[in-house]
């Protein structure tokens, strides 16, 4: 007897596809990342990140709230530092009273359940616009540890549910881990940015922070673009260092990467899809090439099946209104 295998039979109609789904988006996926700047009432849309802000405290405040009330769970804050309070230490990183910690603080009175992951890298506080201290035209690892293990037990002082190095230096986890257990914040999460690439999609970031390097690039801790065995090894050090969650980023033009991480580990993983992520397929559909909310939702299944379970995006709040209708 001959088997006849229709498979198309599963297509068929939007039920039954809907039934065999294998990927499900939910708002539970997303982890929103926010651009805090000081001030009031200030609401400046990124000139490379159309629909995409920089926003006051007390506006990013109200903005959380909504998050919440639209089933969106953790934001990952990013401020936006004055250039007179840049230095090649980043020492104002460490400010008890310094924007990010008073913004932890706020966003943690204004809506205690939202998770508050934050920023650990001295770029947007560095006068050289690096991941860490300059000497000598290079970035020294050991030093910059010291500040990012300081920075995590800061930010954990604020109220922050997680630290999220996103600074590329060899021996970070184990330290900062070190650091919050040596202050008592055994609560305190880590999700480490593992594998993180030296890449040309964090442009438009570097434009909403003004961060870019002042000279040369991020190949000398960033990683290379070439290499998949590596993103293994980091992520596989970075778990034994005490990392909760783990990141592959960028997420499009690597989830090779993020399947490789999922099927090497087993706590959960994360992608960052990050600026220039977005502002592609902003600018596509602004052109009127692609449809945008399209485009959206198979970008992002596209991540989650790839084996992240969780995604930092920009267009978290856009899903959650197209997953809503
Ligand atoms: C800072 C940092 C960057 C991003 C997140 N944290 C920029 C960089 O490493 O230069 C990029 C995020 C994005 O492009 O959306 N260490």
């Amino acid at each position: 007897m001959q088997v006849i295998r229709r498979n198309r039979i599963l297509r068929q109609s939007y039920a039954v596809r809907s039934l065999v789904a294998e990927t499900i988006l939910s708002p539970n996926d997303f982890i929103v990342p926010l651009f805090i700047i000081e001030g009031a009432g200030i609401r400046e849309e990124i000139p490379s990140m159309p629909g995409y802000f920089r926003m006051s405290l007390d506006l990013t405040v109200n903005e959380v709230k909504e998050l919440w009330s639209m089933g969106l769970k953790s934001v990952l804050l990013f401020i936006k530092c004055k250039d007179e309070l840049k230095d090649n230490k980043g020492t104002e990183a460490l400010n008890p009273n310094g924007l990010m910690q008073r913004s932890i603080k706020a966003i943690k009175d204004a809506c205690p359940d939202m998770l508050v992951m934050t920023d650990i890298a001295l770029d947007p506080f560095s006068s050289y616009g690096h991941d860490g201290i300059v000497e000598n035209n290079q970035i020294v690892n050991d030093a910059t540890v010291e500040v990012l293990a300081q920075m995590s037990v800061s930010h954990a002082q604020a109220g922050a549910d997680f630290v999220a190095p996103s600074d590329m230096m060899d021996g970070r986890i184990i330290a900062i881990r070190e650091a919050l257990e040596a202050d008592g914040f055994n609560n305190t999460g880590i999700m480490a940015y593992s594998a993180k690439y030296a890449s040309c999609f964090y442009g438009p970031f570097r434009d909403a922070l003004d961060s870019a390097p002042g000279f040369g690039d991020k190949k000398t801790y960033q990683m290379d673009y070439a290499n998949r065995k590596e993103a293994v090894k980091e992520v596989l050090m970075d778990v034994e260092e005490g990392a909760d969650i783990v990141m592959v980023k960028p997420a499009m033009a690597y989830l090779d990467i993020i399947r490789e991480v999922k099927n090497a580990i087993d706590i959960p993983v994360s992608a960052y899809h990050v600026s220039g992520e977005y502002a592609m397929i902003k600018a596509a559909a602004k052109m009127g090439w692609l449809d945008e909310n399209k485009a959206v939702l198979e970008s992002l299944t596209g991540i989650k099946r790839a084996g992240a379970d969780l995604i930092a995006t920009y267009y978290a709040k856009h899903a959650v209104q197209l997953l809503n209708n």
